[in-house]
C-alpha cells in the first residue's frame, strides 16, 4: 500500500512564507524522498486572500488560521505570519496530534506553554527559523549539546540593528541608517521590535529555554535597545578600534542572568564580526568548550531553509520510530 500523503498547511505568504512555498516546490522530490512519503502543500492562510498572489496552483488560499489548526486533514502547520495569536493556533494543532513549525519568535517567547514544549523537546514542535534563520543553533542546543551543561550563551541576533550600526560606523545618522535598513528590506515599516531590543530578547528567551530546560519568557529578559544616543558610543568605540553591537546574553552561575543591550566589543571578539544581517552566536559548555555560529540571520530564503529542515524533523516525528529501524 502506498504511504499516505503528508498534508501541509502554511500560515503566512509574505517574505518568509512565500520563500518557503517556493523552496518546498523547488525541493519537492528531495523532501519526499527524505521523508519517505508523498507531501502536498494544500492550504495557505493569509490576512487578505483577495489580494493578488504569486501562483499557488491547486492550493486553497483563505483567511481562517483557526480553521486550519482544527482541520484534521492537515498533518503539519508551518507558521510564518508574525501574528500575535499564532501561539494559540500552534498549540491547537499540536493538541489534536498534528506537528507545528514556527518562525514567530515573539509569539513563542510570550507563550509559557510553547516554551514548556521547547524546554522538554516536544517532538511535534520545531522553531529553528525563529532564531537566527538558518544558523542551526536551536537544533544544536536541542540535540547535539543535549547531554551537556551549558554555561553561557551570547549573540548578535538582530539583523536590523547590526545593519544600522554598520551604517552608523560608516558615518550615517540614526534616521539615515534606519531608512537604509528599510530600503534594503531589513527593517519593517514598524521597526520598534528591532529598535527596542524585543526581537533579540525573544530569541534569547527561546535559546535560554532550550539551554536550561525551563521556560524563559520575553518579560524575563531585561532589555535596552538602540536610539539616536548610540551614535556617540559608536564613534567613541570606533576611535579605539572597537565596535558596538546589540548583544543578547545569558549566563548560568548562581541563577540565570539575562540581558539585551548595546555593548562595546573589542575587535577580536567573535561577536564584533557581525556585519549587515549576519548573526553570530557563541555557546560555552562544560565539555565542548566555546562554539561559534556565524551567518545570515534574516531573509526569506535563509529562513525557508530552516523551515524546510523543521518540516522534515516534524514529518519524522509523526512517523515515529518505524522509519528509523536499521535493516539487519
Ligand atoms: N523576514 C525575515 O527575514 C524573518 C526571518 C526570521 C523569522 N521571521 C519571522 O517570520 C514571520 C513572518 O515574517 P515575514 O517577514 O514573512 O512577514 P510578512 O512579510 O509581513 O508576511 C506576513 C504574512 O502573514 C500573513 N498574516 C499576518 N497576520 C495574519 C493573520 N492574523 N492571519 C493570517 N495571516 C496573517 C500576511 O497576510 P497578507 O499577505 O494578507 O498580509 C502575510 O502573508 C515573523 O514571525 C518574523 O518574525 C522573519
Amino acid at each position: 500500500m502506498a504511504p499516505p500523503v503528508l498534508r501541509v498547511g502554511l500560515i503566512g505568504n509574505g517574505t518568509v512564507g512565500a520563500a518557503f512555498a517556493s523552496a518546498l516546490s523547488a525541493n519537492h522530490e528531495r523532501v519526499t524522498q527524505r521523508i519517505g512519503r508523498p507531501l502536498r502543500l494544500t492550504q495557505v492562510v493569509v490576512r487578505d486572500p483577495d489580494r493578488h498572489r504569486r501562483a499557488l496552483p491547486s492550493i486553497r488560499v483563505h483567511d481562517d488560521p483557526e480553521g486550519l489548526a482544527n482541520d484534521p486533514s492537515i498533518d503539519v502547520i508551518v507558521e510564518a505570519s508574525g501574528a500575535p495569536d499564532a501561539a494559540r493556533w500552534l498549540r491547537r494543532a499540536m493538541e489534536r496530534g498534528a506537528a507545528a513549525v514556527s518562525a514567530n519568535k515573539l509569539a513563542i517567547a510570550t507563550d509559557p506553554l510553547l516554551l514548556a514544549a521547547i524546554a522538554r523537546r516536544h517532538p511535534l514542535f520545531h522553531c529553528e527559523a525563529a532564531v537566527a534563520a538558518a544558523l542551526p543553533i536551536v537544533r544544536a542546543l536541542r540535540d547535539s549539546l543535549d547531554g551537556e551543561e551549558i554555561l553561557a550563551l551570547r549573540g548578535v541576533l538582530n539583523g536590523t540593528t547590526t545593519f544600522m550600526l554598520t551604517e552608523i560606523e560608516a558615518g550615517a545618522g540614526f534616521d539615515q541608517a534606519l531608512n537604509a535598513a528599510r530600503r534594503h528590506g531589513y527593517a519593517e515599516a514598524d521597526a520598534s521590535a528591532d529598535l527596542t531590543g524585543r526581537d533579540a530578547a525573544a530569541k534569547l528567551a527561546i535559546l535560554a529555554t532550550l539551554a536550561w530546560r525551563a521556560p524563559v519568557t520575553l518579560s524575563d529578559v531585561p532589555t535596552r535597545g538602540i536610539d539616536p544616543d548610540v551614535i556617540h558610543l559608536v564613534q567613541t568605540a570606533r576611535a579605539l578600534g572597537q565596535r558596538v553591537r546589540l548583544v543578547a546574553e545569558a549566563t548560568r552561575s548562581t541563577g540565570l542572568q539575562l540581558r539585551v543591550e548595546p555593548q562595546v566589543l573589542a575587535s577580536n571578539d567573535a561577536l564584533a564580526r557581525a556585519e549587515g544581517v549576519v548573526n553570530v552566536v557563541e555557546v560555552q559548555s562544560a565539555l565542548a568548550g566555546s562554539l561559534t555560529w556565524y551567518g545570515a540571520g534574516a531573509g526569506g530564503t535563509r529562513t525557508a531553509s530552516a523551515l524546510l529542515g523543521d518540516l522534515l524533523a516534524a514529518a519524522r516525528a509523526l512517523a515515529g520510530s518505524r522509519a528509523d529501524r536499521i535493516a539487519a
